[in-house]
């Protein structure tokens, strides 16, 4: 038996409750063997910073970071990802032995990885379109540009956020010798192969906010959230012959980047996504 006490990780957000990464991280340490803790902290709206302090001040190694913390994390972390840069914000916290903060952004890798691994389908070439500007979107653009996808059209209600994404990850764009666009939805062309909901329109009870026109029979619509907040675009894709795909696998995908980042060992992401779509 061991006496070594486990290496202590958490997620910190407001609210924080629903959050299924304790559970996820905990699968990943018992199948690969790693002796983790890992815990929910609830961190006060104006506290994020004193609260990544007091978690490594009590020997946290790290942590995830979700809403509303993401964008806070770039002002204090020690050095930063190009993901990170590119986004604007983190959802993945090292601590350094030597008191540094590494920060990273896992979100956009967890979301290739489902694509391209869990549901077989090449991003490589791929026209994709990306429906939403916000902080969603922006943690996902540069990893869909360096999983080569080819043409990104990003459809916001407000354009202005979907231009202003296009300026930030244009570098990138041309590097990658791709084509990236900034549409308001009614505007849109057709016959996109994978199409990513990263609105919470769904969750607001509001229409999907782009034309079934985006959808042609066989191509992947893929919304970023999962459970009953996916559950509206899901049957619009399916009504109007798509492939639906929530994202409870980026969830897991994004979960399981984290955890080769603090442990230098890959889990069984795909086993882990099975056995909860199992369990659902
Ligand atoms: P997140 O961090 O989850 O991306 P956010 O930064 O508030 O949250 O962004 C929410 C996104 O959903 C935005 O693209 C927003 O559109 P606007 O930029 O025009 O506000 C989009 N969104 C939210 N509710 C929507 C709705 N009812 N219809 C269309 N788009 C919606």
């Amino acid at each position: 038996m061991t006496t070594t006490p486990a290496d202590l990780y958490c997620v910190m957000g407001n609210p924080v409750a629903h959050s299924r990464s304790p559970a996820i991280h905990a699968r990943f340490a018992e199948l690969t063997g790693q002796h983790i803790r890992y815990e929910r902290r609830l961190i006060p709206l104006d506290g994020f910073a004193e609260g990544v302090r007091a978690f490594a001040a009590e020997g946290g190694r790290g942590c995830n970071v979700t809403v509303p913390f993401k964008f806070e994390v770039p002002a204090l972390a020690s050095q930063c990802s190009e993901r990170v840069h590119l986004a604007g914000a983190a959802n993945t916290l090292v601590f350094q032995p030597d008191g540094s903060i590494h920060a990273d952004n896992t979100d956009g890798l967890g979301l290739v990885a489902d694509i391209t691994r869990n549901a077989g389908v090449s991003l490589q070439g791929a026209r994709v379109l990306l429906v939403g500007a916000g902080g969603a979107a922006a943690g996902v653009l540069g990893p869909l540009l360096h999983a080569g996808a080819q043409h990104i059209t990003i459809a916001n209600r407000t354009v202005a956020k979907a231009q202003a994404l296009v300026a930030s990850h244009s570098a990138l764009a041309s590097l990658q010798k791709a084509e990236l666009k900034a549409f308001a939805p009614q505007v849109l062309e057709a016959n996109f192969d994978v199409i990513i909901n990263a609105t919470a329109s769904s969750l607001v009870g509001a229409d999907v906010p782009v034309p079934a026109c985006v959808l042609r029979p066989g191509s992947l619509a893929y919304d970023m959230m999962y459970g009953p907040a996916a559950q509206g675009f899901l049957d619009w894709a399916q009504r109007h012959g798509a492939v639906p795909r929530d994202g409870l696998g980026m969830l897991v995908e994004q979960a399981a980047e984290a955890f080769a980042l603090w442990r230098g060992v890959r889990p069984p992401s795909a086993q882990v996504l099975h056995e909860m779509q199992q369990a659902a």
